[in-house]
């Protein structure tokens, strides 16, 4: 069982094995956090992403992680659904990047993975909704990976991904 922390910061900035970023289905780069990891890790990110592009939304792809920092040895490129009521998916959509996130972490052995806040931003996905799918899922999914880092980029996510997570354990000890 993985242990799932939740953080407040920079997800450019942590140190794990590999993050993940939430990607648009070019692997191109974008705005957001993909844009904050693509100027990290700099050119060579957009070039090995388009190669493996495109990606389809609720899928996982990773490449090497370039010139952002060690440990950081991989970018797990994630595609979030785009927020269209909630009828049409989105919420299964949104597990799903989390499970393939996860499954792909596995095939590259990571142990410690950091997740951005998926589809919470220009995507429009309802965040509280966003975090209890995300811990639920996360707490769910069989793996290998040790630690699983929830990466909030402001405060009222940082307390939307708390409050899921203990939710979600009942507030009983170490998840
Ligand atoms: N570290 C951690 N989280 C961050 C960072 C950062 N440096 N920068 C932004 N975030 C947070 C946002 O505050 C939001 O909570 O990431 C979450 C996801 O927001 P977006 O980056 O807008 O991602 P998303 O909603 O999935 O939209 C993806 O936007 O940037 C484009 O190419 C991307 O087309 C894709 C779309």
């Amino acid at each position: 069982m993985a242990t799932i922390e939740v953080v407040l910061g920079d997800i450019t900035r942590q140190d794990v094995d590999a993050i993940v970023t939430a990607a648009n289905e070019s692997l191109l780069g974008g705005g957001g956090v993909d844009g904050a990891i693509h100027r990290a890790a700099g050119p060579r990110l957009a070039q090995a992403g388009s190669a493996i592009a495109p990606c389809d939304p609720g899928d996982a792809k990773a490449t090497q992680a370039f010139d952002l920092d060690p440990p950081v040895r991989h970018v797990i490129h994630t595609v979030g659904p785009v927020w269209e009521g909630g009828a049409y998916g989105e919420a299964e959509v949104l597990a799903s990047c989390y499970r393939r996130s996860l499954q792909v972490a596995d095939e590259l052995r990571a142990r410690t993975v950091a997740f951005p806040a998926i589809a919470t931003g220009v995507y429009g996905f309802p965040p509280g909704e966003a975090a209890r799918i995300a811990v639920s899922t996360v707490r769910r999914t069989p793996t290998a990976v040790t630690t699983i880092r929830l990466v909030a980029f402001d405060e009222a996510t940082h307390e939307l991904y708390t409050a899921a997570l203990h939710d979600e354990i009942g507030g009983d000890g170490p998840c």
